[in-house]
């Protein structure tokens, strides 16, 4: 069933577990993700990128992932990551998202508040979530360039929070997208105060290839959405291309089909990483 994301987030932060936030890049992609969601009777949010829409087109991913949300046993929340083209955000709010990022990193200093605050309003009367990311986080992937990296401050990101009324706060605490980096830490200390200070849950992105003590660990001081695409992306390749050895294959559905396996077992695994199992 389709939710937004405060519905599921508000009971992961009262129970102390997060909920994965996992990119769509293929139709297979979303089949293994909800397949993995139902099996592990685990809420999840089903994520599309500006990327995926330019290759899939709005109407064709909204009508795929809303139509899987629609029909899941469990609940799904259906949001735009890393929304930086904000006409493009709000179509996807009015063609049935349930759940948006604004990406306001490249946004002039000044005008962020105000634009999240009055966004957010408009949302929130549609019954949509909205989280919101202030500080560039390092890494890169196609349409996300980490230049500029910045560390999530913790008094501004509790002002920004109160001040724009947003429902989650992406942090920036040394993780990055893509590929792990060789030297990436992440500083803990940072989280906890920014835990401390920001009222609402936080997010980190860039959790593919993140060791699993350390997703622990990030989980026990606060934070509530995990998102992950890049770990997903090497699966699906890893399947696609041992699957091709055998020659005699040709039907594409044949050779796609174990991409949706992969995937389904790599979510399955961060389902139970994240704690989510049995939460739906
Ligand atoms: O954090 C970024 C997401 O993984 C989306 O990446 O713009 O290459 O689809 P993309
Ligand atoms: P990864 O590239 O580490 O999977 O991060 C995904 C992400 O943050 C999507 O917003
Ligand atoms: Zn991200």
């Amino acid at each position: 069933m389709l939710v937004n994301c405060k519905q599921i987030l508000t009971k992961a932060d009262q129970e102390r577990y997060a909920i994965g936030g996992f990119n769509i890049t293929s139709l297979e992609t979303a089949l293994g993700i909800i397949q993995a969601a139902e099996e592990q009777k685990s809420p999840v949010i089903l994520q599309i990128s500006e990327k995926t829409i330019d290759y899939m087109g709005l109407e064709v991913v909204t009508s795929i992932a809303r139509t899987l949300a629609d029909r899941a046993s469990v609940p799904i929340a259906v949001h735009f990551d890393h929304g930086r083209n904000f006409e493009l955000v709000w179509r996807s709010i009015e063609i049935g998202f349930s759940s948006v990022m604004l990406d306001v990193s490249k946004m002039p200093q000044g005008e962020r508040i105000p634009f999240v605050k009055e966004f957010a309003l408009r949302a929130h009367q549609r019954n949509v979530t909205v989280e919101v990311e202030e500080d560039v986080i390092g890494g890169r992937e196609d349409y996300i360039e980490g230049k500029g990296w910045k560390f999530t401050d913790p008094k501004r990101a509790a002002i920004f929070a109160k001040e724009t009324g947003c429902d989650m706060f992406a942090v920036s605490i040394g993780n990055s997208h893509g590929k792990a980096l060789p030297d990436e830490t992440l500083d803990m200390k940072l989280l906890s105060e920014i835990d401390a200070a920001v009222s609402v849950p936080l997010v980190l992105h860039g959790a593919s290839s993140t060791p699993d003590e350390k997703i622990r660990d990030a989980i026990s001081r606060g934070v509530r959405k995990i998102n992950i695409d890049t770990d997903l992306r090497l699966a699906v390749n890893d399947a696609i291309r041992a699957t091709l050895k055998n020659e005699a294959l040709y039907d594409p559905r044949d050779i796609l089909k174990s991409s949706i396996e992969a995937v389904k077992k790599v979510v399955s695994g961060k389902i139970q990483l994240f704690g989510s199992n049995g939460k739906a």
